[in-house]
């Protein structure tokens, strides 16, 4: 057989040991595999190249994506007359006999869209965001909460130091998995998510209670996509190509951080830690997850189940719809937040 496989949206550690391992199963099994490059890009306009055993060989422990990613929907019709369907022709032109499609609920979203038009499809769950239904856990999401945790300890040493409140924006579009996780994992006094409504009275008598009982410093973690009852409401400035909000652009930390400060006289810093929850080293359980997944799906294309992919589900790998992953996003489990919340005291 002939597999492509592609990777798109955001990029993030995990992606390239999927990449890894969609190559060396296949090649195993007899197979011919072709890397499209760019995302959904790679197949409107053709750029791809071939992928042996030895291209891979030395990436499980790469951040990033090898074959480079972008957020191109080839369905938005606007932008791409006809898309879709060019798409299909540019993958009948190159000969595939199947796509693995690795990335988020838009990338997922595409794929399914093309399994519908007859495309033999297969996706991998990828985002950091980790809100992807259905599976527990998406390929970076893991790492991102370990970079999390890591900030956190760091920024608690220097709001003890200075007597600060320390406001740290981490990602998560639709869903807080990563602030809720992160900030369990690194000791928040405060997570604000987008699922859990708050409000400034809360959030700042929650932290003059911190101060008067004796507690010098705080911690709030934001989930950049979250808001907040009683604060001047945020200018949406521009939107990618999936038509979601820059939420780099929203500057949700800084403004909360103004805001803490001007109502309780605490002197607030706010910290955005941004893409770097994206970059570097895949950590050992997103090494081992995008491997599982990567597997998994050559072999989902050798039974011919196409308009699935596997995730990671009550600690299996178990096959799902396409349609069912991209239904809608992932939530926060309320348990996890409700244990997080014992410790904002
Ligand atoms: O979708 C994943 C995500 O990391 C979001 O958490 C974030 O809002 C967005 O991507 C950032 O996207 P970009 O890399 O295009 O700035």
């Amino acid at each position: 057989m002939k597999i492509g496989v592609l990777t798109g949206g955001g990029d993030c550690p995990g992606l390239n040991p999927a990449i890894r391992a969609v190559v060396q199963r296949a090649v195993s099994l007899g197979d011919e595999v072709v890397g499209i490059l760019n995302g959904w890009a790679g197949l409107i306009e053709v750029q791809s190249r071939p992928l042996t055993a030895a291209d891979v060989a030395d990436i499980l422990n790469v951040g990033g994506t090898m074959l480079g990613t972008s957020r191109t929907n080839p369905a938005n019709q606007a932008k791409f007359p006809n898309g879709l369907q060019t798409v299909k022709g540019n993958i009948e032109k190159l000969g595939l006999d199947a796509l693995i499609a690795i990335g988020g609920d838009d990338t997922l979203g595409v794929a399914n869209k093309l399994y519908q038009l007859g495309v033999k499809t297969v996706g991998i769950s990828k985002t950091m965001d980790n809100d992807i239904n259905g599976a527990d856990y998406c390929i970076g999401f893991e790492t991102a909460v370990e970079i999390v945790t890591e900030a956190l300890d760091r920024l608690h040493t220097t709001a003890r130091s200075h007597g600060r409140v320390m406001v740290c924006e981490v990602m998560g579009r639709e869903a807080g998995w990563v602030a809720t996780m992160g900030g369990l994992a690194g000791s928040a006094d405060y997570i604000i998510i987008p699922e859990v409504p708050t409000s400034m009275e809360k959030i700042t008598t929650h932290l003059k209670q911190r101060r008067a009982s004796g507690k010098g410093y705080s911690i709030v973690v934001v989930g950049e996509a979250a808001t907040i009852e009683g604060m001047s409401a945020l200018e949406v400035k521009t939107r990618d190509a999936f038509g979601h909000e820059r939420l780099d652009k929203r500057g949700l930390g800084e403004a909360l951080a103004e805001e803490i400060e001007q109502q309780t006289g605490f002197e607030t810093r706010a910290t955005v830690l941004g893409h770097i929850q994206r970059g570097g080293s895949p950590s050992a359980f997103d090494r081992v997850l995008g491997t599982r997944l990567g597997v998994t799906a050559v072999d989902l294309v050798h039974q011919g189940n196409f308009g699935k992919l596997p995730v990671l589900h009550n600690g299996h790998i178990t096959i799902m719809e396409l349609a069912e992953a991209v239904a809608k996003n992932q939530k926060v489990d309320m348990d996890l937040y409700h244990t997080a919340e014992v410790f904002f005291t």
